[in-house]
């Protein structure tokens, strides 16, 4: 046997030995680091049941037969106390709660890989029908020549407002884009996750003019550039923005490393015109339980930027007292029910673990305390999904979509799509519809697939949806 054929089996040896070795001898965190989950379901499972979980002398776990109850729940319970006389070991000695936690969700993904294997997803062609449960559709490109879109507002007079991550904005005028960009921008930070994001008219627009924007302020903190989601308003004059007045802005202590991840960037109005939007907690989960800090929260304020008396932390001090709820991860989609008025989020979970949420003055949304996720390697975050004083999501996404905007249908060119609500996915590249009732999710459907990463999905006056592709926006109207 040449070296080269015997070192795989070796090397399988010493980490078979250091998996069942390690944890049983001192169940020390750095024990629990040492290898992601993929590669322990190798060491301890496949030889039954099957290296892709198709199953062997053990059964599948891709179908939807489940010996012990298919639940989150039933399955870890399944993998702490075994079958033993059915020869399926208790694994409970050997695998720390969370690990059970993380080989649930490592199972959940090689399922839902096994079944989009399986389905056809629609990728729609431009001006072809495509028929989806409720309503047919066609999408067309609307606006091209984009560079990741991020947001887009409708404005009166067959007007709308684009922003590019990058930092540009421009207006779209009858359906052409304006070939210049809006001067006066702020300068933006771009790098990583940073960029400009939303863009909303004030609810009275048509009157005051006010705009709003979401991105990320780069600054200098001792010494080194800083950047934080900074929220301004501003007037359209001659092409530029122009009259801005600063709405949110964080102590610069606060401020984290330019670039990196988690900005949230999203603003909603409600109907009384109070103005919400997010911060994400910039990659450090302690930020999103520390009410002192405006990372990791979704935040109220009056449209100018002042803190309503009857904010839930109004009253405490050493506090954000524009918190509106906290324990948030990076929520990068925030909508209002049109008719019940409850405020909704989705935000990106870690590795499994996106969620939506209802989202309620006061509450803790349980970043990074609770989650159903695990850590990007696949080694164990937490086994705890959920804790006292802390939300529940109405739902979550395990293998995660990467979530961003969402917006509720209030149009009429699809009448059965009618307050229904519209997600859009960056890494799954899809666009989901779905039905909430009584504060529940009752349906979901995946419009479509693969067209590329979505930031972004809402309704024009006309009743169409639009949605924010990598280089376009395109839109969906009934097929005739
Ligand atoms: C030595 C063989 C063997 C190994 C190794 C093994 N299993 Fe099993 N497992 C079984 C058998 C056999 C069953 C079916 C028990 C029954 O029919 O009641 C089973 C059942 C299960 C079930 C329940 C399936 C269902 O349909 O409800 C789960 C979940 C499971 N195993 C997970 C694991 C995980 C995770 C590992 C690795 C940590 C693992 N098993 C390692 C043999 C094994």
């Amino acid at each position: 046997m040449r070296p080269s054929e015997l070192a795989p089996s070796v090397r399988t040896l010493a980490v078979a030995l250091a998996a069942f070795v390690l944890p049983a001898l001192s169940v020390s965190a750095q024990a629990i680091r040492t290898g992601a989950v993929a590669e322990r379901y190798t060491q301890l499972c496949a030889s039954c049941h099957g290296p892709e979980l198709q199953g062997g002398s053990a059964p599948s776990m891709l179908d939807d037969v489940w010996v012990a109850g298919g639940d989150d729940e039933s399955i870890a319970r399944s993998i702490r106390n075994g079958f033993p006389e059915k020869g399926m070991p208790a694994w409970s000695a050997a695998l720390p709660e969370k690990d059970i936690r993380a080989m649930v969700i490592f199972m959940r993904e090689k399922r839902a890989q096994a079944q989009r294997e399986k389905t056809q997803f629609v990728k729609p062609a431009e001006s072809v029908t495509v028929q989806s449960e409720l309503h047919n559709y066609r999408l067309d490109t609307w606006v091209g020549g984009l560079t990741e879109p991020f947001s887009l507002a409708f404005l009166p007079g067959n007007r709308a407002l684009v922003t590019e991550k990058r930092g540009r904005l421009y207006l779209i005028e009858n359906g052409k884009r304006n070939e210049t960009p809006i001067k006066g921008v702020p300068e933006v930070d771009i790098d990583g996750q940073a960029g400009l994001f939303d863009v909303v008219p004030h609810p009275d627009f048509a009157r005051n003019g006010w705009i709003y924007f979401a991105y990320s302020d780069p600054q200098m903190h001792e010494g080194k550039p800083v950047s934080l989601t900074r929220i301004i308003r501003g007037k359209l004059r001659e092409g530029a923005l122009v009259d801005q007045e600063t709405i949110f802005q964080g102590p610069l202590q606060y401020y984290r490393p330019d670039g990196g991840v988690h900005y949230g960037g999203r603003i909603a109005f409600d109907k009384a015109g109070f103005l919400f939007f997010t911060i994400g907690e910039r990659g450090d989960g302690r930020n999103s339980q520390d009410l002192a800090r405006p990372t990791g929260k979704v935040h109220r304020v009056f449209d100018d930027g002042r803190i309503p008396d009857d904010n839930p932390f109004a009253k405490q001090s050493g506090v954000d007292r524009t918190i509106w709820s906290y324990g948030h991860r990076n929520p990068q989609g925030l909508a209002f029910h049109p008719v019940t008025g409850q405020l909704f989020n989705a935000e990106h979970g870690p590795r499994g673990g996106d969620e939506l949420n209802l989202v309620q003055p006061g509450r803790n949304y349980g970043w990074p305390v609770i989650t159903y996720g695990m850590n990007y390697d696949g080694s164990a975050m937490t086994d705890l999904t959920a804790k006292d004083g802390m939300e529940q999501p109405l739902t979550y996404w395990v293998p995660s979509l990467a979530v961003c905007g969402i917006n509720f249908y209030t149009g009429d060119l699809f009448p059965k799509w009618k307050n229904h609500l519209f997600l859009a996915s960056l890494a799954a590249e899809e666009l989901r519809r779905i039905e909430i009732q009584d504060g529940k999710v009752v349906k979901q459907e995946t419009l479509f697939k693969s067209l590329g990463r979505i930031r972004y999905v809402t309704g024009g006056p006309d009743g169409a949806i639009y949605v924010l592709l990598p280089n376009r926006v395109a839109r969906l109207a009934p097929a005739p």
